[in-house]
């Protein structure tokens, strides 16, 4: 997908400020024309300079200036996206108030593009029911209003209020662009989700692995927690990824450890998404030394392998001895023969449904986009045109509802 042309980053007044800038490199960097609109408040944190130099182009915060290009309806009219981050408490409100009192308020009213509001306060202000009650509005309304991350906050204060990195910000509202406000089809699920691959140890330094990223079941999560879900990740080996807003991660190596973490949240599960690449053989025997290479018992060009556990199948056996009620949606990875591989995998594993991605030629590993087929065992089959994995991720998640009836 190619970028939009018209961007707004719109920066309200909260100690966050500062990652505006990158989210602003961000969208310039997608060749987009960007254009900021702080608040008089956001100026307080970054100066005017900043914005004019990384965007290019002028700043103004009132609905007085250049008052003969009428920008306070121009820029909302012209965007094909907005995006503000941070979004103070403030903001929020004015914004489901319809107030039009500065540049930046008044450019959403007057937008009919995506809004997408990136929150970051502190957790009081977050969780008080005023501003609970702006973000229900707001949402009826379809704009997106991102759930904050959780962590550390200023001061040493933890808990939800933080901005997400800008990079997160960026992929999900290019998501929002591509299908439509966040919806909060997933209020009141946990959803269990493996990503990455596993990682065998042969002795204390090599091991086998895949070349698996983790950025798809990771997106996953990004996106059924903006749509409400609580979100617990168990990952194996990735590359660096931010945990998805509120989300547990709970990190893993090999695929016993993988197969016991999730099966010890298998219960309290609603939704479990194999998403990890799992190594299917580990040595049979981990050396506690570091193998020589040319020693005389040659341990080193052979190694002996033994098979893993099948964690799909073991969850599909808890679901089928009443140990687990969720949906259970698995993984493969095709080369060729995609759709007859895949539906004799879905078959064989008995899982609800499964993902199919074709990997011929390396594709989809690492790569920033992916696509595919989204199988159910009663024969549904939806394609996955290319996308983002964020917007895979979304299209994943409106299957599953659509195949859960
Ligand atoms: C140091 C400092 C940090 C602040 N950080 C935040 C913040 O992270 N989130 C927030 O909602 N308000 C924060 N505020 C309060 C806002 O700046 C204040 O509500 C202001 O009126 C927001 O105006 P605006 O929404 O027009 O930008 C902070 C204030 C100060 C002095």
């Amino acid at each position: 997908m190619s970028d939009p042309k018209h961007v707004v980053v719109g920066v309200a007044g909260g100690i966050a400020a500062y990652k505006a800038c990158h989210l602003i490199r961000n969208f310039k960097e997608g060749g987009n024309d960007v254009r900021v609109i702080p608040t008089e408040a956001a100026l307080n944190f970054v100066g005017a300079a900043t914005f004019e130099a990384l965007s290019g182009n002028p700043v103004d915060t009132g609905v007085f200036t250049r008052v003969d290009e009428v920008q306070h309806v121009r820029l909302g009219q012209e965007a094909d996206l907005i995006v503000v981050a941070p979004a103070t408490a403030d903001l929020l409100a004015r914004v489901a108030a319809g107030r039009a009192d500065d540049l930046l308020a008044s450019t959403i009213l007057v937008a009919t593009c995506p809004v997408v509001l990136a929150p970051a306060m502190h957790t009081e202000m977050w969780l008080n029911a005023a501003t609970q009650a702006n973000v229900d509005t707001l949402r009826s309304r379809g704009i997106t209003v991102l759930e904050p991350a959780h962590g550390r906050l200023t001061g040493k204060d933890t808990g939800p209020g933080r901005l997400p990195e800008p990079e997160v910000i960026a992929e999900l509202a290019r998501t929002a662009l591509e299908t439509g406000p966040f919806g909060r089809e997933l209020v009141d699920k946990h959803v269990l989700i493996s990503a990455g691959g596993t990682q065998e140890n042969i002795d204390p330094v090599r091991y086998i692995g895949n070349r698996s990223s983790g950025k798809q079941g990771f997106a996953l999560g990004d996106i059924a927690a903006q749509r409400g879900a609580k979100v617990t990740i168990v990952a194996g080996n990735t590359v660096e990824l931010e945990a998805p807003s509120g989300a547990e991660v709970v990190w893993v190596r090999s695929t016993r450890e993988m197969e016991a973490a999730m099966r010890e949240r298998a219960a309290d599960s609603d939704v479990i998404v194999m998403a990890a690449a799992v190594a299917d053989y580990r040595p049979e025997n981990e050396a506690d030394k570091k193998l020589k290479k040319g020693a005389s018992d040659d341990a080193l060009s052979t190694i002996h392998l033994t098979e893993n556990p099948d964690i799909l199948r073991g969850l599909v056996e808890m679901r089928d001895a009443g140990q687990t009620q969720a949906t259970i949606v698995g993984f493969a990875a095709e080369t060729d023969n995609e759709l007859e591989n895949g539906r004799a995998k879905l078959a064989r594993k008995g899982a609800d449904m499964l993902m199919l991605n074709s990997v011929a030629g390396g594709s989809v590993f690492g790569q920033a986009n992916n696509s595919g087929w989204f199988l159910s065992a009663d024969g549904g089959v939806e394609e996955i045109p290319d996308g983002s994995k964020h917007v895979v991720a979304a299209r994943i998640w409106d299957a599953i509802g659509r195949f859960s009836g």
